[in-house]
């Protein structure tokens, strides 16, 4: 069986926190972030609402599977986008990088983080209180099969996530942390 990697892998839906809870992960390990969204739009040099609007969803989701196969094994943190989940070959790719958190929240709490940003392709349009219900309960398995680690960030700052992460993931926190279990 292939051994397990050393990264944490933040997945959840859009608008849970991951960025800022990768970013506050970071900052108190002193660990590099890899982010997929990141790394796709470097690459194709456009924004996503750009790539989804020209080159269609597909491609994005090929794009963000590419980004995921070039994440070097290692001790960082991987943040993904919120569809990252639904990829049978992602799921794969993100099991053998690592530690898979999956940060949660209810509709209400993203609609307030995601209601005055509007660069996501997947909930322009429409009613996104809606979308987002929809789009979550569509999602949901996906994230419960992925995870180990499972945190409600509804009424938590990204901090306090970053905190809890540690307390469940103390490798993370470097190689004198305990191994065992
Ligand atoms: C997506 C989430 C986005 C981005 C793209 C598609 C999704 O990332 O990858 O817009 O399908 O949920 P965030 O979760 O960082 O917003």
């Amino acid at each position: 069986m292939r051994e397990r990697g050393d990264a944490i892998v933040l997945v959840g839906f859009m608008g849970v926190g991951k960025s800022s809870v990768g970013v506050e992960l970071c900052r108190r390990t002193g660990l590099r972030a890899f982010d997929t969204d990141a790394i796709v739009v470097a690459k194709m040099n456009s924004s996503i609402a750009e790539i989804f609007d020209r080159l269609g969803a597909e491609t994005f989701r090929e794009e963000e599977t590419e980004a995921l196969r070039g994440i070097p094994h290692g001790r960082h943190v991987i943040i993904t986008g919120g569809g990252s989940v639904l990829r049978a070959e992602n799921l794969e790719l993100m099991r053998a990088l690592g530690v898979i958190v999956w940060l949660q929240a209810d509709a209400e709490a993203i609609f307030r983080r995601v209601a005055h940003r509007d660069h996501r392709p997947l909930l322009r349009g429409g009613d996104p209180r809606l979308k987002i219900r929809e789009l979550l309960e569509a999602r949901e398995n996906f994230y419960r099969d992925a995870a180990e680690i499972v945190i409600d960030t509804s009424r938590r700052t990204p901090a306090e996530v970053a905190q809890a992460i540690l307390e469940q993931v103390p490798t993370l926190l470097g190689e004198s942390a305990s191994h065992a279990g």
